[in-house]
């Protein structure tokens, strides 16, 4: 295990982003002892001028918890803010960076045993457009300065790019300053226990091992579903729009777990060329294989403009043309403001051959992964409705998270991947060739968009999203359950 001086630094550090995900993420870190007070000191850094009490009182109301904290807990957030300092400067002058560097370095000798080493963090929870000037100032100003068992990491997030083009430019900008090992690009979706679960559910269990293929599974969905809007996030979300805001990176990576064959071992490189070769192998996507759409009122909100042509909505189906799916439909569908709020992984299989039960009349097999909110494994399956008569009922084999393992609590997505930074393990990250994969599926498709040469199509808030994209799933194979619902178990 490595030992001495770990630096953390938080580059936005008023930001949303750092404030509701990286700040409380480091917090959990710290009260599991993760983040050992005699080793761990960690930085803001950001442009305003403020000193490093106004950071930490800006910071507190996130850390202590909602309701009722115990004054244990309010022990821990003032020891955990004690632990902040605060640089003020620009993301593009030498000066700030150099002052950060000193910060960072008297730490380091007052903390350091003779052989310590210098372990540096850089986490930039900043907008993409000044990754290039804040990664230059870092290897300019505030490398590590002990080569044996140091290290300087830096951890960004997407918006990696708008589309193939932009995305490798910025990949050669910060590929110019930092080797692939080093660069750690976060997509939460990664962290989510029941994404980082799909490699033991499907390589681990014999069960699925024949089945999981074009002979017995129909059509896969990918969801996510908001019951919210942009909530004054319009101005971002306008450049983005959903697909490249879900669909291009969280929706896909999951794909990729769902759909990736067996990787040699559990080695990050094994597991993420096999996510390449799964992205590579994707066709491109039809138009008559997409629904747009965009919720009424979206355009109120006054960052957006009234003739924005962004989708805040979108079912796409992607193929994959290779021997274990061809011809298997990967329904990919997110859209904000809708009736619920869920993400899932739905596999449904295929008919029964031959069936004398007539249960087609209840639905086909599914295998569901519930990723959020109540994290759940489910299975859909036909059993003898319990009674006298020989008839057939749909039922579940459920294993739900919140009853199968009470009193375990499962851990946020970015503290897992802030951990993982730590650890040095990049299996949970992006590499540079699976996002430029990813972006050449998409490129085509939101370039037209772009252009306006397709349309959202509206829809009410709190709805499913436009009829049309429930015809396109059913096009593409998926049937629908009637009169069968999950019922998730109450404790
Ligand atoms: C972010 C998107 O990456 O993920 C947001 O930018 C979205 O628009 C969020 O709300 C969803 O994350 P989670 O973990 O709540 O599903």
């Amino acid at each position: 295990l490595e030992t001495g001086t770990l630096s953390i630094v938080v580059l936005g550090a008023s930001g949303d982003l750092a404030k509701k995900k990286t700040f409380p993420a480091l917090f959990h870190l710290y009260k599991q002892e993760l983040l050992p007070p005699n080793e761990v000191h960690i930085f803001g850094y950001a442009r305003s001028k403020i000193s490093d009490d106004e950071l930490r009182n800006k910071l507190r109301s996130y850390l202590v918890p909602e309701k009722g904290a115990s004054p244990k807990q309010l022990d821990d957030v003032e020891k955990f803010l004690q632990l902040i300092k605060y640089v003020s400067g620009p993301y593009d002058s030498e000066d700030g960076f150099r002052l950060l560097d000193k910060e960072i370095s008297e730490h380091e000798y007052l903390k350091n045993s003779k052989e310590g080493s210098s372990r540096r963090l850089f986490y930039l929870a900043l907008p993409p457009s000044v990754y290039p000037s804040v990664c230059k100032m870092i290897k300019t100003c505030c490398m590590n300065k002990s080569d044996l068992s140091g290290w300087t990491r830096v951890v960004v997030e997407k918006p990696f790019g708008r589309d193939l083009e932009s995305a490798e430019e910025l990949s050669n900008q910060i590929g110019e300053l930092f080797e692939e090992p080093q660069i750690y690009r976060i997509d939460h979706y990664l962290g989510k226990e029941l994404v980082q679960n799909m490699l033991v559910l499907r390589f681990a269990n014999r069960f699925f091992l024949p089945l999981w293929n074009r002979d017995n599974i129909d059509n896969v969905q990918i969801v996510f579903r908001e019951d919210f809007g942009t909530d004054g996030r319009g101005g971002y979300f306008d450049q983005y729009g959903i697909i490249r805001d879900i669909i291009q990176n969280h929706l896909l990576q999951v794909l990729c777990l769902v759909a990736m064959e067996k990787p040699v071992s559990l080695k990050p490189e094994h597991i993420r060329d096999e996510k390449v070769k799964v992205l590579e192998s994707v066709v491109p996507i039809r138009d008559d294989e997409v629904v747009l759409g965009q919720y009424e009122g979206y355009r109120d909100d006054p960052t957006v403009p009234d003739d924005s042509n962004t989708p805040t909505f979108a079912t796409a189906i992607l193929r994959i043309h290779n021997e274990r799916w061809e011809g298997v439909p990967f329904i990919m569908k997110a859209g904000k403001a809708l009736n619920s709020r869920k993400a899932e992984i739905r596999v449904q299989f295929k008919d029964v051959p031959g069936d004398i039960f007539r249960s087609k009349k209840q639905g086909r097999n599914e295998f569901v992964i519930r990723l959020q909110p109540s994290e759940a494994i489910y299975m859909k399956f036909t059993v003898k409705q319990p009674g006298l008569e020989m008839s057939a009922v749909q039922s579940e084999l459920d294993l739900s998270y919140g009853q199968r393992y009470q009193g375990i609590t499962i851990p946020e997505a970015y503290e897992r991947l802030i951990l993982d930074t730590i650890r040095g393990d990049q299996q949970h990250f992006v590499r540079r060739d699976e996002l430029k994969a990813s972006w050449e599926i998409f490129t085509p498709l939101l370039h037209k968009i772009d252009r306006g040469e397709l349309k959202p199509i509206p829809y009410k808030p709190g709805s499913r999203g436009p009829a049309e994209a429930d015809e396109l799933l059913e096009k593409a194979g998926y049937v629908q359950t009637h009169g069968y619902i999950w019922i998730p178990p109450t404790l």
